[in-house]
């Protein structure tokens, strides 16, 4: 069981278990959950203590796979009660495991029909159209950083382009895939407003944005903090976002006027101290409450021009001062330099943090391959917003060659689906 929303399906299957024999119950960890769908909304810890106060259950067990028979093996059951559910879809080669399984010694599986009208999807859809709260939602990041070795986060710049992460999935190969959770980029966020990302968006503003995301979402949230500005005002928006329920901060080490780093022209952006930045992370850690909330330091040497080893030294360095991960940006056109970042810094770190990266110049880099470089997070940083202005841009070209509507109509929602998308 995962058992995060224990319902009277649940405990029909304990009756009849019960009415066999000593029961066990085996509960899946965040892991085994998170490697074929969302996180739970209760812990490991606590989804243990539920089912172990269930009547009818002698002994909990962590079930650490999504395949039986490894547990199945060390407990050797005489039964397997599992709900006939199983007998359709995704599952089916699971439950003949644990068939070929069972005739090992002789078990039987056991299969109480499934319990019409309730089930965790329902729940779970009904749970996300209540929302959560802002200490669940901040918690988040880190659990999901347990649970998985790469998180995907998608940018988002409103409400709606919020909704279109919280709620897309694509079926990828056996699986079903979504984003874990959001980035509130400068670069998106500002472009939004019109404006450029030089940091001329003050915090005031971009909370209206955060909010917009907070109030149609329950997907944890990455905010792009710029340089951080002073370590005194970086302190209050540590509190402020964690306040918010946000799960981390990214800052990085630029000084002065800031420039997106990805800009093609010169390199006017200077990169800030070793000691500027570290102060910028400390002031930051210090100031938060909770023991989730991440602040994320961000390495800007290979944008720069400052190099690997100079990198690497910042990396140890930010980390010693206390942050909770590193970012490792660049603008090549490949994950060449990103790579051999990666693998010296795995290669020589005492104690592995999660490292951040942002393939906006090198896309054709895989997650898969980002993965078995020991990154963590990847972070598609622009890509709603880089979609949606060349859509709105021909939009609005087709209405002024054509002297109407009609001939844009192909390129536009039909009226009645955006009414009916929120
Ligand atoms: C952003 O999305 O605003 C970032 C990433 O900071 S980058 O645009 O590459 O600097
Ligand atoms: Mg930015």
């Amino acid at each position: 069981m995962s058992a995060d929303l224990v319902h009277p399906g649940h405990l029909n299957i304990l009756k009849t278990a019960s009415e066999l024999g000593r029961v066990v119950v085996g509960v899946l960890t965040d892991a085994a959950i998170a490697s074929y769908k969302r996180l739970p909304h209760m812990s490991f810890d606590q989804r243990c203590q539920v089912v172990a106060a269930l009547k009818g259950v002698d002994e909990v067990m962590p079930q650490e796979t999504l395949d039986y028979v490894p547990n199945l093996r060390q407990v050797r059951p005489d039964f397997v009660v599992h709900g006939d559910d199983w007998k359709e879809g995704v599952q089916q080669q699971t439950r003949q495991r644990v068939i070929d399984a069972l005739a090992e010694w002789g078990g039987q599986l056991i299969e109480p029909a499934y319990t019409p009208g309730i089930s965790s999807t329902m729940l779970n859809k009904a749970l996300r159209e209540i929302g959560v709260t802002p200490d669940v939602r901040r918690a988040r990041l880190r659990r999901l950083l347990l649970a998985r070795p790469l998180l995907r986060i998608m940018e988002v710049h409103s409400g709606l382009s919020g909704l279109i992460v919280e709620t897309t999935q694509e079926q990828r190969g056996e699986q079903v895939v979504e984003f874990d959770g959001m980035w509130l980029s400068s670069l998106t966020d500002s472009t939004t407003k019109g404006k450029p990302d030089i940091e001329c968006v003050d915090l005031t503003s971009r909370l209206h944005s955060v909010n917009d995301v907070l109030e149609v979402t329950t997907k944890p949230l990455i905010y792009d903090g710029d340089s951080g500005g002073q370590p005194e005002h970086f302190a209050y928006m540590v509190k402020t976002l964690e306040r918010l329920g946000l799960s981390a901060v990214i800052i990085e080490d630029k000084t002065g006027l800031k420039q997106n780093s990805l800009l093609a022209t010169g390199n006017v952006q200077a990169q800030d101290s070793m000691a500027g930045m570290t102060e910028r992370i400390q002031a930051g850690k210090r100031a938060q409450i909770s023991d989730d909330f991440m602040v994320i330091a961000r390495c800007e040497s290979l944008i720069t021009g400052a190099g690997l080893d100079d990198a690497l030294r910042r990396a140890d360095a930010y980390q010693a001062a206390g942050a909770d991960a590193i970012m490792i940006h660049s603008k090549a056109p490949d994950m060449g330099e990103i790579a051999a970042f990666c693998q010296q810094f795995r290669a020589r770190e005492a104690s592995p943090i999660p490292l951040v990266v942002v393939p906006s110049t090198y896309p054709a880099a895989t997650e898969d391959e980002l993965m078995a470089l020991g990154v963590n997070v990847v972070i598609y940083a622009n890509h709603l917003l880089r979609s949606a202005y060349p859509a709105m841009r021909k939009t609005a070209q087709t209405i002024l060659k054509s002297g109407r509507a009609l001939e844009a109509e192909e390129h536009c929602l039909p009226i009645q689906s955006i009414l009916s998308l929120i």
